[in-house]
């Protein structure tokens, strides 16, 4: 029992451990720039030298484990040939009788051994499982419901109807948003930072699942959905791009995996980056390094937008998609956004207004609520919020 206790306390450390490492190690540019290498050093060191003591301690109760029944072991065999001696010595006892038997208990004692230091090992091993019975006894949050209802492609409409939603109980995000979006007709959402744009956006592809209302697709309540036949139909590029450590292949095509060559060129061409593959030297076979490091942030995000339309989901979330760019590339990636929206249904966060001009509706959001929406053109003669954040950016 001590042993496993011992065990899982490395456990635990050794995890910490490793989430340092990693942590350290994929921030290394913000420890240099911010010059924390020496506490970050420091912290390392802490957790390092927990582990090691966690892990001497159970090693040691291990090392007195096997000694002890060793020590039984052999005791059992020196009470025998000393008892043994004296019944031959009595004549009771033939010597053959001793020896065959030692030899025999030699047999019997090895495994007994194995099992002492297999007790160890198991012991090591229990708390393992533990630690991964646990990851699987996690309950994913949202999941298709039994008879899911599988959505056949996007031609209607999407609906939020009344929806209300929180992450945290007492803290209310969403407030009754009451929209639709009909088939090929970009909404855009804007307010300011914190107002929950984004969050509706992970309703939509039912990350999470409303509090209060509901939100259809086609008549059909998302909770109802089959969800991978939701998330088909949805393409999302957002600020922070997603790239694998692979090749520009690779990361096109995921999610597509048996697209052509011919439909890997066509996507890359749409999104703007067909002229910087070619020029590679090695083409659609350059590494782009971990998280796409070897890339600039417009090329990145270029790549993405190039892996959506291989995807060719009907529906397409932009939140943010061009806040972390240079003017130059914006240029580069909004143009590409226009071809990739033009026969989709789209749902537009934008941080700079002049990109959502021409959408159909605008939806501006303060607190969680809707506070005005309509055409650009009806907004800005409301004079309300929207002609403030209008205003705000370009005078
Ligand atoms: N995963 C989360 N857990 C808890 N609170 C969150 C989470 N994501 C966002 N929030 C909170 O919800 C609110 C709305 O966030 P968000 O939808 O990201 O805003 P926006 O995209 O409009 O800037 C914020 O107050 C934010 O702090
Ligand atoms: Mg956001």
């Amino acid at each position: 029992r001590r042993i496993r206790a011992a065990y899982r306390r490395v456990r635990t450390s050794s995890g910490v451990m490793n989430n340092q490492i990693q942590q350290a190690l994929t921030s290394i540019g913000l420890i240099k720039s911010f010059t924390t290498e020496k506490a970050t050093a420091n912290t390392f060191e802490n957790v390092n030298e927990q582990n090691r003591d966690n892990q001497l301690t159970a090693t040691r109760l291990g090392a007195t484990f096997s000694p002890i029944t060793d020590f039984v072991n052999y005791l059992g065999t020196a009470i025998i040939l000393g008892f043994g001696a004296f019944q031959v010595m009595h004549g009771q006892f033939t010597v053959g009788l001793i020896v065959a038997y030692t030899a025999y208990l030699g047999i019997l004692q090895a495994p007994i051994r194995q099992v002492t230091g297999l007790i160890q090992q198991l012991q090591q091993a229990t708390v393992s499982f533990e630690r991964i019975e646990t990851l699987q006894a996690a309950v994913p949050r949202v999941v298709s419901p039994p008879n899911a209802i599988k959505l056949a492609r996007f031609h209607d409409r999407i609906q939020f109807d009344r929806v209300g939603f929180s992450y945290d109980p007492s803290v209310p995000v969403l407030k009754n948003i009451d929209f639709s979006l009909a088939k090929e007709q970009v909404i855009a959402l804007v307010g300011s930072s914190g107002a929950g744009k984004t969050t509706i956006t992970n309703l939509l592809d039912r990350f999470y699942d409303p509090t209060e209302g509901k939100i259809t697709l086609d008549g059909v309540d998302l909770r109802q959905a089959d969800l991978e036949s939701l998330r088909q139909q949805i393409a999302i590029v957002s600020q922070d791009v997603i790239l694998l450590d692979g090749t520009i292949k690779e990361n096109l095509e995921y999610g597509t995996p048996n697209a052509s060559e011919a439909a890997i060129w066509q996507a890359a061409e749409a999104a703007n980056i067909a002229t910087f593959i070619r020029e590679l030297p090695d083409g659609l076979a350059t590494q782009v390094g971990e998280r796409g490091i070897r890339l600039s942030g417009g090329q990145k995000q270029r790549i993405a937008i190039a892996r959506v339309f291989l995807k060719n989901a009907p529906i397409v979330i932009l939140d943010e998609a061009t806040a972390a760019l240079d003017n130059e590339s914006e240029r580069f990636v909004q143009a590409s956004f226009d071809r990739l929206m033009a026969d989709r249904t789209s749902l537009v966060i934008a941080h700079r207004l002049s990109t959502v001009r021409h959408a159909d509706n605008i939806l501006v959001l303060e607190h969680g609520e809707i506070v005005e929406s309509g055409t650009h053109d009806q907004l800005m003669s409301q004079n309300g919020r929207y002609k403030e954040l209008y205003d705000l950016q370009f005078t």
